[in-house]
């Protein structure tokens, strides 16, 4: 999508990421091409970042290389260079083995590297100066996600004229967990730096304004944090910093749309032929992530087909897994796990021709991912902790003709909002099983009913709603 720019104008919006909105993909003979980024963050902030014609500040996702900033369909890029000690210490070391396991319930186990948080506080530091050389006079900063936690104060103490906010796209933890990190006060004083801190939940907004008191003595308020109103306030010197709730969500008219599209129809019928047209489609879609559950759905499913709960002939399950973080340890093992449990359930219950798990791993597009959803019967959504989790509320958006359910584990979350779902302890594999046999055998006038309640929810309640509660709290956009 590449023209070359050279913007004398700085920008007036202008959201920092660890990634570009796009990879840059190298083929082994030289060439190269962009292609979207995994994960939930960028689903979420393209489409809305794009109506705005804002500036992103964010590593290409490939080591060592140097870009010039380009604009894309009206988006402005700004390439920050990560060297390939900083994708080790930074991005792979304490963004994804320290930071990402401590924040998702310890489920690994997080490791503490003095080397890794010293290539942390350089990388913050880094994107911190380049979003200063982007930002236009008295703009909004928006900085995205636990890679840069530290930008906030930085970026304050370079450039005080702006406005600054800060999302936190995964789960804020339990304080008892949180004070495992020996740079703990470090953190808490980066964030404080914006104007804005915000969360998915209340609890976790919560649990950041207890740890403001411990930890750095400052004097929060007091009362309770609602949904999208009534932040909490900390007074850091003269600034008032607010600390509120804002779940994300998807683009869910642009998908409902697409999902209605004869081209997503006819290949969501070709994958239910494919497949030999079994009863009833169960569908896992996730990054490979040992968050997901992915091991425990594919149990669950395994038991219920040895205790003949479920009939090999008449059910599949479809797992969709985009490689992710495949250096980091932890992902290698657990991608081992699943393939072998995949390998182990097609051993006993396949049959020439049909394997009862078809397991993908590999990232589709989006009509392709569409006519997923529109062919399966049940979405299965298990992780052990989630953020939010988009693609339960992606497969509800799909669904126009209220059909298929949606299997959702209650530590997502996305089952705040997302109450007439199956909601499931994934630790408890029989509530799991009991969950998955009800959810294949559902009345399909009681499904209807729950995938109308689900979709008025997810389709009143989008991205771009999500976005104006953040910055109207930040104070650079008026109420609509
Ligand atoms: P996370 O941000 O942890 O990856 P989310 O559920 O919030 O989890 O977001 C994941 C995003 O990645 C969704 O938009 C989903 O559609 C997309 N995605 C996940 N797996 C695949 C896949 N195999 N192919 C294409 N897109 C995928
Ligand atoms: C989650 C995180 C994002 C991250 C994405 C993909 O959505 O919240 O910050 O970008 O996963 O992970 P990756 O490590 O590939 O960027």
């Amino acid at each position: 999508p590449a023209t070359a720019t050279k913007s004398e104008a700085r920008a007036e919006f202008v959201v920092v990421a660890n990634r570009l909105p796009v990879d840059l993909d190298r083929a082994e003979d030289g060439t190269q091409r962009w292609t979207q980024s995994p994960g939930g963050l960028v689903s979420a902030l393209e489409p809305f970042l794009r109506s705005r014609k804002g500036a992103w500040v964010g590593w290409p996702g490939v080591p060592d290389v140097e870009v010039d900033e380009f604009s894309d369909e009206g988006l402005v890029l700004h390439p920050v260079t990560l060297t390939s000690t900083d994708v080790r210490d930074y991005y792979e070391g304490f963004s994804n083995a320290t930071l990402w396991p401590l924040y998702h319930d310890v489920v690994a186990r997080p490791i503490f590297d003095r080397g890794w948080w010293e290539s942390y506080v350089r990388v913050n530091r880094r994107f911190a100066e380049a979003s200063a050389a982007v930002a236009g006079e008295g703009a909004t900063v928006w900085v995205q996600d636990y890679q840069l936690q530290l930008v906030p104060s930085m970026l304050r103490e370079l450039r005080p004229d702006l406005r600054i906010g800060f999302f936190l796209h995964i789960p804020f933890p339990p304080v008892e967990l949180f004070m495992q990190m020996p740079w703990r006060a470090e953190i808490v004083r980066g964030l404080i730096g914006a104007d804005l801190v915000g969360f998915h939940r209340p609890g976790g907004a919560q649990n950041f304004l207890w740890l403001a008191r411990q930890l750095i003595g400052l004097e929060p308020s007091r009362g309770s944090v609602g949904v999208r109103s009534r932040p909490g306030m900390v007074q850091v010197g003269d600034r008032t910093v607010r600390v509120g709730a804002f779940p994300i969500s998807i683009d869910a008219a642009g998908l409902d749309s697409l999902a209605r599209t004869k081209a997503v129809a006819d290949r969501a019928a070709q994958v239910r032929a494919d497949l030999g047209n079994p009863e009833t489609i169960l569908l896992g879609v996730d990054r490979l992530d040992y968050t997901k559950g992915i091991d425990l759905r594919l149990q669950a499913f395994h038991e219920l087909l040895q205790e003949g709960r479920v009939k090999p002939e008449n059910v599949t399950f479809v797992q969709l897994a985009t490689p992710s973080r495949e250096r980091v340890e932890h992902y290698q093992r657990m991608r081992g796990e699943i393939e072998q449990m995949v390998g182990r359930i097609n051993g006993e219950f396949a049959r020439v021709g049909h394997p009862v798990v078809h397991y993908l791993h590999q990232s589709v597009n989006r009509t392709e991912l569409a006519a997923f959803f529109s062919a399966a019967d049940v979405m299965v959504v298990t992780p052990l902790r989630d953020g939010m989790n988009l693609v339960c509320k992606e497969y509800v958006a799909c669904r126009h003709d209220l059909g298929g359910a949606l299997v959702l584990s209650e530590f997502a979350g996305a089952a705040a909002e997302l109450s007439s779902a199956f909601l499931v302890n994934p630790h408890d594999l029989d509530g799991v099983k009991n969950a998955l046999e009800q959810a294949i055998t559902l009345d399909p006038a009681e499904g209807r009913r729950r995938m109308r309640a689900l979709r008025r929810q997810v389709l009143t309640h989008d991205v771009d709603r999500w976005a104006r509660s953040f910055l109207e709290a930040l104070g650079s956009e008026t109420a609509a």
